[in-house]
């Protein structure tokens, strides 16, 4: 028997350093990758058969245009068929596959999960059928599957995905790559707490529209503080970069996008040495970050366990995705 060849992407996650919410509306926010990865795996198969599993037991397989698997799956792999035939499409291929996921990445908290798994699936099909795409065009076929989630998707998350470092982003200007010279250690407190960031985004645009007079002063010392937080970051001045931090939690509580668990978990980390900590993403629930020096993370990620958080020791990976090939 000849060898059986399996190819491999791997793309990792990522969080807002400052400027989720007031980005919505024209100001900079800095993303930064992370040292949590979505990994897939592709095998050949010799029908036209679509067969994704995964670690968290979602699992289904499409024949054409025929979903076979428990119905509830078919949302979750659905964005992921469409990464996989956007890149079947685009090199001429209507080979079958057998694709696995694995992740660790927690789903549905702001950490990029996924636009992670776009990433990694369109460059693991890629690298199947011998093909390692550019990043740009590997970007354009990733942003399909989430033009199918979101109707008008930033792209920021696939874009950081396929890049890594710390990257700014704002609405007219676009992407522009951040060189950041020092590792910036953060120390994640996931509040398991469940939240829809549309919601959360519309909540925004309707307190801004009633207190014009009150809200655009917010967003223009926000813009402000990215411009700083920029500077802080190419001049390796982590202080200054967690006083910013502080600030911008301020400021998003103001908007009214924090949470009692969120301010709680954010309080700990400063009490206990953090030299910055805010929400990250969306806000109402999910994740904060904790700006920590490298010796006090496993200290303030067991002070934000005990405060209830899921915690997650993270730092900046300058590698984007990466793939593969294994026998
Ligand atoms: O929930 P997340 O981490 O994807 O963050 C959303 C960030 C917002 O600024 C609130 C929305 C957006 O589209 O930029």
């Amino acid at each position: 028997m000849g060898k059986v060849l399996k190819a491999f992407a791997r793309a990792p996650g990522k969080i807002i350093l400052v400027g989720e919410h007031f980005v919505v509306h024209g100001e900079s926010a800095i993303v930064m990758a992370i040292n949590r990865y979505i990994t897939v795996m592709v095998e050949g198969r010799s029908d036209e058969i679509i067969h994704i599993t995964s670690d968290l037991g979602i699992s289904g397989q499409y024949d054409k245009d025929h979903f076979y698997g428990p119905r509830d799956h078919q949302k979750t792999l659905d964005p992921i068929k469409i990464s996989i035939l956007s890149v079947l499409e685009a090199l001429g291929e209507n080979q079958g596959l057998d694709v696995h996921i694995s992740s660790t990445i927690p789903v549905a908290v702001g950490l990029g999960s996924s636009g992670a798994l776009a990433v990694a699936t369109v460059a693991a099909v890629g690298q199947y059928f011998n093909n390692k795409f550019q990043a740009e065009e590997l970007l354009k076929l990733s942003l399909n599957a989430e033009r199918y989630v979101h109707v008008n998707p930033s792209g920021v998350d696939q874009a950081i995905s396929t890049y890594g470092g710390a990257i700014i982003y704002n609405k007219k200007t676009g992407l522009t790559r951040l060189e950041a010279p020092l590792p910036i250690p953060i120390v994640i407190g996931n509040t398991g707490i469940e939240r829809n960031t549309g919601q959360l985004v519309d909540q925004v645009r309707k307190l801004k529209q009633q207190y014009p007079q009150t809200i655009d002063p917010i967003f223009h010392s926000a813009g402000e503080l990215s411009i700083q937080a920029i500077e802080a970051i190419q001049q390796s001045n982590i202080t200054r970069l967690g006083n910013l931090m502080d600030i911008n939690h301020g400021l998003l509580m103001a908007i009214g996008v924090s949470h009692e668990a969120l301010d709680r978990l954010v309080h700990i980390a400063k009490q206990n040495g953090a030299l910055g900590a805010k929400l990250t993403g969306a806000g109402g629930g999910g994740c904060m970050i904790a700006l920590v020096a490298q010796e006090q993370s496993n200290q303030i990620a067991e002070k934000l366990e005990q405060g209830g958080a899921t915690p997650i020791i993270a730092e900046k990976v300058n590698t984007g995705v990466r793939s593969w090939i294994s026998e």
